[in-house]
């Protein structure tokens, strides 16, 4: 299993391969000098609760580590990203706003 990551335009997508080269998951970003903002994470139904999600997410925050992650999804998928250090930040009757603050850099 691996995490490619390409540009897409204005966009940034990874995509979770199998061992074969198969697409497990995806997800899209954007971002500015400060701000990543995640748009996507999907896991096919049919490889779900294997912990590809984390995998992904994993991946993502890795590549992303200086910089403010902010989401915006339903509110059943809170405990996701918490469980990736996001913190609510707002909601409304149908939409969580989150945010997981920079990690300081990598030391050289
Ligand atoms: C959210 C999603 C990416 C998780 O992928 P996954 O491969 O099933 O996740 P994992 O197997 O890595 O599970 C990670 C953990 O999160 C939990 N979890 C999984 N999906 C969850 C969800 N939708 N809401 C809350 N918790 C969830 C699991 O129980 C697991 O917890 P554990 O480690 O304590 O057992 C997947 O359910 C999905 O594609 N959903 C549809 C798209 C979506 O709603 N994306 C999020 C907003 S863009």
């Amino acid at each position: 299993m691996q995490v490619v990551k390409q540009a897409c335009g204005p966009h940034i997508l990874y995509r979770l391969l199998d061992d074969v080269g198969c697409t497990l998951g995806r997800a899209v970003t954007s971002e500015t000098s400060s701000e990543v903002r995640l748009h996507e994470i999907y896991v096919k139904p049919e490889y779900r609760s294997r912990g590809y999600g984390n995998a992904l997410m994993r991946a993502i925050l890795s590549f992303d580590v200086t910089k403010l992650v902010t989401l915006c999804t339903g509110l059943t998928n809170i405990s996701f990203f918490k469980q990736h250090e996001f913190k609510v930040t707002g909601t409304n009757d149908s939409l969580v706003f989150m945010s997981r603050k920079a990690s300081m850099p990598k030391a050289e």
